[in-house]
């Protein structure tokens, strides 16, 4: 069994945990990861659930926005990421386009998370129209956790990425999104970008444990994105990120290191290198002494 930094034996993070961490009002820490090095960071550090989110089109792929990933390309991540993970929940997040065209496709889609890509939960995003869905694929045996406010694969319907439930209709539809989910089963839900007020309002309202992003400190849990963190993103960060570390400063630095070092000879150094065996060099040695004195 691994253990936390305290030397406590660490556990491992299940659906019921999650429902339990809220009763008791412990926070739960949620991170994305992409692959297996920042997954074994993650999920040594503690992290309760790790997300294999549709961020990562921008994030490892470099798209625009969330829209083009495809399923495979998710598999290939989640798959990836579980090698890293021990403790943590694993959730992977369903691309845009793998549950909108019809129920059976979508549970079809849910299971290849689960059998091919080692995935504990998915995600998908939508309230209270995706909750007969849920029901669908939670009966599948297929944990599901939803996904509320803004949610970036409906970025054309909402016109960009904006914070969502300003107005006194939109937050009754939060609140009937949040009951809905609730109420199908969601193993927890994701609240981003919605005004604190709102988002403390919801999670006093359900007994599923709410985790947000942009929503504010009153949350059950937070996540926030493994590259924004780190600055690795390329850009100006949203109003609730907050960066732990610089990662961009301290890779780019070692790559100008190791291009220095090589223009300038400096690397490999005889410690870097491999040595032939004494025996072999004196023998080469031999070889190469005969043959100059063949040439005198
Ligand atoms: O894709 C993602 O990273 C997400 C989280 C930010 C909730 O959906």
């Amino acid at each position: 069994m691994s253990l936390t930094p305290l030397g406590e034996p660490r556990q491992k993070i299940t659906i019921a945990s999650l429902r339990e961490k809220k009763l008791r009002h412990e926070p739960i820490t949620c991170l994305t990861a992409y692959d297996y090095a920042s997954a074994r960071l993650v999920d040594e550090a503690g992290i309760d659930i790790i997300l294999v989110g549709d961020s990562l089109a921008q994030t490892m792929l470099g798209y625009d926005n969330t829209l083009s990933v495809t399923t495979d390309e998710m598999l290939h991540h989640t798959r990836a990421v579980r090698r890293g993970v021990k403790n943590a929940l694993l959730v992977a997040d369903m691309p845009y386009g793998s549950y909108h065209v019809n129920p059976d496709e979508a549970v079809r889609n849910a299971a290849r998370f689960v059998k091919e890509g080692g995935a504990e939960a998915v995600k998908i995003e939508g309230g209270e129209k995706r909750a007969d869905l849920i029901r669908r694929i939670i009966d599948a045996e297929i944990p599901v956790t939803g996904h509320i406010g803004l949610t970036p694969q409906s970025v054309n319907v909402m016109g960009g990425y904006k914070v969502q439930g300003k107005t006194l209709a939109a937050i009754e539809q939060l609140m009937r999104d949040a009951v809905a989910l609730d109420r199908a089963g969601a193993a927890c839900i994701y609240l981003e970008g919605i005004p604190r007020e709102v988002a403390a309002m919801i999670t006093a309202e359900v007994a599923t444990p709410t985790i947000g992003i942009g929503a504010g400190p009153e949350c059950d849990g937070q996540v926030l994105v493994f590259h924004d963190i780190l600055n690795l993103t390329f850009g100006p960060p949203a109003k609730f990120v907050r960066r732990y570390a610089d990662a961009a400063a301290l890779i780019s630095d070692a790559v100008h290191g190791f291009r220095a070092d090589v223009i300038s000879r400096q690397y490999p150094s005889d410690q870097e290198s491999y040595h032939l065996p004494k025996e072999t060099q004196s023998a080469l040695d031999t070889v190469l002494e005969r043959k100059r004195a063949m040439r005198r």
